[in-house]
């Protein structure tokens, strides 16, 4: 047999990729992209009334929390060394108004005071600052005589809840009603009330997705139809910018994307121009599905959580809220 050509045995030249890849120190070194537990947000959903925590069905190892339970959850995720934890409430008692958002013995006011009495020197306490958990007819603002959602009323309802939040502890607040002005009404009113060392998280390019669907189950929401005035269109990518400029002028301190692994060009471009901290949800829908397929072995559940989380720092998120900030931390301590 004849020795073959040298160019045929190299056509590659002397550039090869693989070089860089072929142990796991070589790999470490060069990976680009890194998760860290700082940068990981954890949600939590604390039930008024409820003696135990309750599972949530349609995601797996995610609970409806008691108050009790709630507290060791918040010290659990300090201990982790996560970035901060995100609060949810859902109350016994649903109005038009959404009035237990904004009375302090509320749930959610209520487990804010606690989560920073637990471990506020440790994590970032932060509250979702929306009505759909606390209304009637589950929409994230109050509603016109005929039925469509109040931009301007609902406004005036956000300060006060907020408001209601920064006297709670809250350290930050995060905006995910995409009501327009919401921004600058809750900056304006957290500033004259003295809180003007209280952040604000503008859910910026919060999209009408199917993903969210789990967490309607989470918050037992009594909504009937869609959020499609009020939350962005799938289709539509130029219309971010626009909403996380104006998040930006009208003082958040971070902007976010929502969802998350559908929506990973659209977070790629808000971090390739925001001036603050861009951050990512991955959402119910998006937990559920890796949950669910892991459950019946059909992927490697570590892996495509890892994955899924690394793809999103890669598109551009400095911070992730996931509901598997806690176990993820947990793994990459494990790593390192
Ligand atoms: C609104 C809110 C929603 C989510 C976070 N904040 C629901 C919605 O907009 O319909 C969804 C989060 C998730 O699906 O994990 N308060």
């Amino acid at each position: 047999m004849s020795t073959p050509e040298p160019n045929l045995i190299a056509p590659v030249g002397r550039l090869r990729p693989r070089r860089l890849r072929s142990t796991p120190a070589l790999r470490r070194l060069t990976a680009q992209t890194r998760v860290h537990p700082a940068g990981l947000v954890l949600p939590l959903f604390v039930k008024e009334g409820l003696e135990e925590p309750a599972p949530i069905g349609s995601m797996p190892g995610v609970v409806q929390h008691s108050r009790d339970s709630l507290r060791r959850a918040v010290a659990q995720a300090a201990e982790a060394g996560i970035g901060g934890v995100m609060l949810f409430g859902v109350p016994t008692h649903r109005d038009a108004t959404g009035s237990q958002a904004t009375d302090p013995h509320g749930v959610l006011n209520v487990a804010i005071t606690d989560a920073v009495r637990e471990a506020g020197d440790a994590l970032v306490v932060q509250a979702d600052l929306c009505l759909d958990e606390f209304t009637d007819h589950g929409h994230c603002g109050v509603l016109t005589p005929d039925g469509r959602v109040d931009n301007d009323a609902t406004l005036v309802r956000y300060a006060a809840m907020a408001l209601a939040q920064a006297e709670a502890g809250a350290h930050l607040v995060g905006l995910s009603g995409m009501m327009d002005g919401q921004t600058a009404v809750v900056r304006d009113v957290l500033d004259d009330h003295g809180h003007d060392d209280v952040a604000v998280l503008a859910y910026a390019a919060k999209y009408a997705s199917a993903f969210y669907g789990p967490f309607r189950e989470a918050v037992d929401s009594q909504l009937e139809g869609d959020r499609r005035t009020y939350q962005m269109d799938p289709a539509n990518r130029r219309e971010a910018a626009q909403e996380v400029a104006l998040d930006i002028a009208e003082g958040a301190d971070i902007v976010m994307v929502k969802p998350a692994m559908s929506y990973l060009d659209v977070l790629a471009d808000v971090a390739a121009t925001s001036t603050v901290p861009v951050a990512a949800y991955q959402v119910s829908g998006e937990y559920a599905m890796i949950e669910a397929a892991a459950a019946n072995g059909w992927i490697d559940r570590r892996r495509a959580v890892m994955e899924s989380v690394l793809s999103i720092r890669r598109a551009g998120a400095d911070q992730v809220l996931t509901y598997w900030a806690v176990e993820l931390a947990g793994w990459l301590q494990e790593e390192s």
